[in-house]
């Protein structure tokens, strides 16, 4: 196996706010042999979790008895060790269909894991693990029988009663978000009682022809029961479009926002129909919209805090704990649709180079920063769209879009100069505290400073879109992570790290992991002059200095 040294170089680079230097680099298996990557999309939320000194992965491998068959695998480790793995067999994946990830939730409550496989389109695949696995990790022994004694479901514990057809079939696109404190404190009690502390978002329908729905977890109050889903509703409603968003992220105050990106329906009835998009692709993509609710995703309002979504259809909220039924003019069952007021935040047109499924992420300060890219200017090229800082309320709800410069100094991959309509997709993480660029000129001369004063470094990771030059009709496997600053007003982009090889697809990172100062990738790693055919799946971590 061709494994050896495909990390060609690695630059590290302490000049600015943040430094990255590389710790560890442990493999978790291999890639099984499709033509589509089955492991690390973009939109795959998590395959990288770290929670109570644990981190978990999960990914398909091929069956040892039958390559086209893959396997859920779920591997843990104590943070910084080595994985140990458990594989559901149970269960053989045989699409070869980049869209069939898995996604890992945990609920941080009761220690349990909730995996949502091999979905494009299809009847759920719903499995969560005993309570208690998470949050008691040695006491737990890592084997299939032990952890996941549940059947696969086709619905939601708790809502095997509600009509399937309506709410999981033609599932696309599973996202797991844990529900921090802050959030959990703004969330309207429900009759049955409890606090949840798990969010799931996803598509209900087809590319072009789909809504994206939210749902609770309560976890279980013991480790004799199991927890229970609870419906918050459609909050997305696809209007012969549908919508993809970047991302979903609480803020420090409990605030959910969401970016979404809209695909216009194609009819391609009796038209070559891929696999992968067909004749609705992301030419069809149009604008940059947003969205937050103050409520764990029940109402949403647009960037100026007007209301613009009540979701419950049928609200079951207990009295006085909810303005839900009586917003103004928004009234119960109003998902946020493409003729919502003051959603839109950039027009971009359709054959506008704006890609769905980026990356989106929340910093300490309240900002929301998005990753996408464009084509307006006849180069297609990142950008970088943030909101002003949700702390600051004078200044609250406008936004800036730039584009990530073409080239930057320093960069031997020239990561910015090449980027594809369809190319690999990068991810955005922040951290915040006290950084050491106040001595660099880039730092201190700026305007504005914050006026929270959070200072905020903002890390892109991003993967190569231009050929391979060992392999032209492959992308190369190169990877940048470009930094920039609060003070800087993300304009100072400058690159933290950067390898010639090893991200043969789209990078994906621990979100929970960064409070640690650690980035913690998960990369597929393969070799171009083998298409890809033999990547190794990796976890990659990263100490910011
Ligand atoms: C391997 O699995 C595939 C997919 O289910 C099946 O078509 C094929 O016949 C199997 N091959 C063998 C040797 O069992
Ligand atoms: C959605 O799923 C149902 C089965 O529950 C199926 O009959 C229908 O064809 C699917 N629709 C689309 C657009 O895939
Ligand atoms: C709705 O409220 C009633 C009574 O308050 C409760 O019994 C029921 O379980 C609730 N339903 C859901 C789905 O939470
Ligand atoms: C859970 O079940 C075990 C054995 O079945 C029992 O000993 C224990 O008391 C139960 N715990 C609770 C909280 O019900
Ligand atoms: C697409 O066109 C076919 C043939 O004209 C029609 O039967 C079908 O209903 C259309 N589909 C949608 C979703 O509009
Ligand atoms: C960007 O737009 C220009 C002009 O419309 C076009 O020539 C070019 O091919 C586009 N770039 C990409 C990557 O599609
Ligand atoms: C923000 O607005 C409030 C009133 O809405 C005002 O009292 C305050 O001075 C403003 N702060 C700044 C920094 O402009
Ligand atoms: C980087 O890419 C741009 C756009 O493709 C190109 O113009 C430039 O020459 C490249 N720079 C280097 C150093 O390769
Ligand atoms: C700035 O530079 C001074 C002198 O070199 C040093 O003592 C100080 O720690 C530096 N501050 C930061 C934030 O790096
Ligand atoms: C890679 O793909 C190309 C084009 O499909 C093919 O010609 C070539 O043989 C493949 N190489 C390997 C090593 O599989």
């Amino acid at each position: 196996m061709a494994t050896v040294l495909r990390i060609l170089s690695v630059l590290g680079c302490c000049l600015l706010a943040e430094c990255l230097r590389h710790i560890q680099t442990t493999q978790l298996g291999l890639d099984p042999p499709t033509t589509n990557r089955l492991n690390g999309e973009s939109f795959q939320q998590d395959a990288l979790a770290t929670f109570n000194g644990y981190q978990y992965a999960v990914l398909w491998e091929a069956s040892e008895r039958n390559t086209s068959i893959r396997h859920v695998v779920v591997a843990r480790r104590v943070v910084g060790g080595e994985f140990e793995k458990l594989v559901l067999d149970d269960y053989g994946q045989v699409e070869d269909d980049g869209h069939d990830v898995i996604s890992l939730g945990i609920s941080r409550t009761d220690g349990s894991l909730h995996l949502i496989f091999d979905q494009h389109d299809n009847d759920l695949r719903y499995r969560s693990s005993t309570p208690g696995v998470a949050t008691n990790p040695t006491k737990t022994i890592w084997a299939a029988d032990v952890v996941f004694t549940s059947p696969i479901l086709n619905f939601l514990p708790g809502l095997s009663s509600i009509d399937k057809p309506t709410h999981f079939s033609n599932i696309t696109y599973p996202r797991f978000l844990d529900i921090p404190r802050q959030a959990q404190k703004l969330i309207p009690a429900i009759g049955a009682g409890g606090t949840p502390d798990l969010l799931l978002e996803l598509r209900v329908g087809r590319s072009g022809l789909g809504d994206d729905w939210l749902y609770h977890y309560y976890p279980a109050e013991n480790t004799n029961q199991s927890g229970r889903w609870v419906e918050v509703g459609k909050y997305l409603l696809g209007v012969n479009n549908n919508p993809y968003i970047n991302g979903l992220d609480f803020d420090l105050q409990g605030n959910l926002h969401a970016t979404w990106t809209y695909r216009d329906f194609i009819n391609d009835t009796g038209k070559d129909v891929a696999v992968q998009a067909g004749p609705n692709g992301p030419e069809n993509n149009h604008d940059l919209n947003y969205a937050y609710s103050p409520d764990g995703g029940y109402t949403w309002k647009n960037t100026w805090g007007q209301d613009v979504a009540n979701v419950p259809a049928t609200a079951n909220l207990s009295a006085g704990s909810s303005k839900l039924g009586q917003i103004g003019a928004v009234p119960p069952g109003t998902p946020i649709a493409p003729t919502s007021p003051g959603i839109v935040v950039f027009g971009i047109p359709k054959f506008g180079g704006i890609l769905n499924q980026e990356a989106q992420t929340v910093d300490s300060a309240g900002r929301v920063h998005v990753l996408n890219r464009e084509n307006g200017t006849g180069v297609e090229q990142w950008y970088h769209y943030w909101r002003t800082p949700s702390l600051d309320k004078n200044t609250s709800g406008f936004w800036i879009r730039t584009p990530l410069p073409l080239s930057i100094p320093g960069d031997p991959n020239n990561i910015t100069g090449m980027v594809g309509v369809i190319g690999k997709r990068g991810k955005l993480i922040s951290v915040s505290g006290p950084s050491a660029s106040e001595n660099t000129s880039k730092g201190s001369s700026r305007q504005g400073s914050d006026h929270d004063g959070t200072d905020v470094t903002l890390f892109a990771i991003l993967p190569s879109n231009a050929p391979s030059p060992r392999n032209p009709t492959m992308q190369s496997s190169a990877l940048t992570i470009l930094q920039s600053t609060s003070k800087g007003h993300f304009q100072d982009w400058d690159v933290a790290w950067s390898a010639a090889g090893g991200c043969g697809w789209e990078p994906l990172v621990d979100r929970y992991r960064v409070s640690e100062r650690v980035l913690s990738l998960f990369l597929i790693n393969s070799d171009e002059r083998n298409n890809g055919t033999d990547g190794v799946v990796e976890v990659v971590d990263l100490q910011i200095a």
